[in-house]
């Protein structure tokens, strides 16, 4: 069984899918593994530190007799057209709205897993990638603010004068978003949060955090069973936006990471509540890439709005890949040895295992995966994104 772990080809991408304790660990289940020279340079892995744990470097030419494919991101039409047919490709797909490119997968033969849909029951666990990724997200996320911030985080009292804590708003309570509150604590901030899951307000309160919602009957239904957010309706936006809007003119600091699977991020904060805070206050949107939750947020880029900033940081758990690629590669490695068998040490996919089903998206030349039925034929009725979402998702929280 050969296992090739290439450098990733995306721009901003540092991450890569293995570390020396994955390459150990599959070495030990009977795996030859190969990692393209400098694959883990952006994540201050060394081409020898993966040699000191067992792995051969090659170069992308190693691709072609792969049995498995470990990386980051879903691999471009030049990677794939390097893969042979049959071999394994376990990454982040990111593939709504990208029913081409997982068509393409199809066509090259592949058996493609997608990451992200790994159910979170408790034996999936640890190849929880969005929970992984998300939970250093929620964490950089305060580090970048708080050095674009040009007053202090904690409360300081001195013989010259007290300074004041920040204010630290959290909206989307979600795993980054937890994280986010538990880093502002840390750093002394006075920190509230918002989201609209229930179980997010003990969850917040736990962490030190005051919650702040509109607590109507549709905020106690707003869970569905896999523990993600509903998109709610236009009137509780509404409603939820007044509350908001006077609580965000007296915060320092914002950070938003509210997101509903498949579809585009939630608008949460408007022009209006950015001109309404303090000079020198902050926003962060970790939700930009997929839309942004903050009106005038732009991707990839720091921007003055009126009195503020807004920080659009592209990738955010790849600005802190030395840690992110640690994770994510254990994500990985742990759901491969699922499908390694541990005596022939081969390769034994159960394709009745719920793992398997939720994320495969293509095998034997086609598009197997219920939610992207539409993109292997055209002529069948399109699957709403969000309940096709919701259909992958464990019973289990
Ligand atoms: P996510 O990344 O899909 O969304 C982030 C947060 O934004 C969520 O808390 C969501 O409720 C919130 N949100 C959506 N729309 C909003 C709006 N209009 N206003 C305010 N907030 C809004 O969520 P994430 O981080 O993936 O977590 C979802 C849930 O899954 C959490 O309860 C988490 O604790 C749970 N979970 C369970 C795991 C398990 O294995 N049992 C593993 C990881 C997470």
């Amino acid at each position: 069984m050969k296992l090739f772990v290439p450098k990733e080809r995306e721009a901003g991408e540092p991450r890569v899918a293995a570390s020396p304790d994955t390459v150990k660990k599959l070495t030990g289940l009977g795996a030859t593994v190969v990692v393209e020279t400098g694959a883990g340079a952006d994540s201050r892995i060394t081409d020898a530190a993966f040699e000191a744990a067992g792995a051969t470097i090659g170069s992308t030419a190693d691709a072609g007799d792969a049995d498995v494919v470990l990386k980051v991101r879903r691999p471009s039409a030049d990677e794939l057209k390097s893969y042979k047919s049959g071999a394994l490709v376990i990454a982040a797909m990111d593939p709504y709205g990208r029913d081409d490119e997982v068509k393409a997968m199809a066509e090259a033969g592949v058996l493609a897993f997608a990451m992200e849909f790994m159910p979170r029951i408790t034996r999936a666990q640890s190849m929880d990638i969005l929970s992984s990724q998300a939970n250093l997200a929620g964490y950089q996320a305060v580090i970048d603010a708080a050095a674009e911030f040009d007053r202090a985080f904690p409360m300081m009292m001195t013989a010259a004068g007290t300074v004041p804590a920040a204010r630290v708003f959290v909206m989307g309570a979600g795993v980054a978003g937890l994280q986010a509150i538990a880093t502002a604590k840390r750093l002394g901030a006075i920190v509230t949060a918002t989201d609209v899951r229930p179980a997010a307000k003990e969850q917040v309160e736990s962490l030190g955090g005051k919650f702040i919602a509109v607590e109507d009957d549709e905020f106690k239904a707003a869970e569905t069973a896999g523990g993600y957010a509903k998109e709610m309706s236009k009137e509780y936006q509404a409603k939820q936006a007044e509350l908001v809007a006077s609580h965000i003119s007296k915060q320092d600091v914002v950070i938003t990471t509210a997101l509903i699977p498949g579809r585009p991020a939630p608008r949460l904060v408007t022009r209006a509540m950015v001109e309404s805070m303090k000079p020198g206050s902050l926003l962060v949107d970790l939700a930009v890439e997929r839309g942004g939750n903050i009106e005038g947020a732009e991707a990839g880029t720091v921007t003055q709005v009126g009195p503020a900033k807004i920080i659009g940081h592209l990738n955010v758990p790849g600005r802190i890949a030395a840690s992110a690629s640690l994770l994510y590669a254990k994500n990985l490695a742990t759901f491969l040895e699922t499908m390694i068998d541990k005596e022939t040490k081969a390769l034994k996919i159960d394709f009745d295992d719920q793992l398997v089903q939720a994320t495969l998206l293509t095998r034997d030349g086609k598009v197997v995966h219920p939610n992207f039925a539409a993109a292997e034929a055209p002529a069948a009725p399109a699957t709403p994104a969000s309940d096709a979402a919701q259909k992958t998702e464990g019973g289990e929280a």
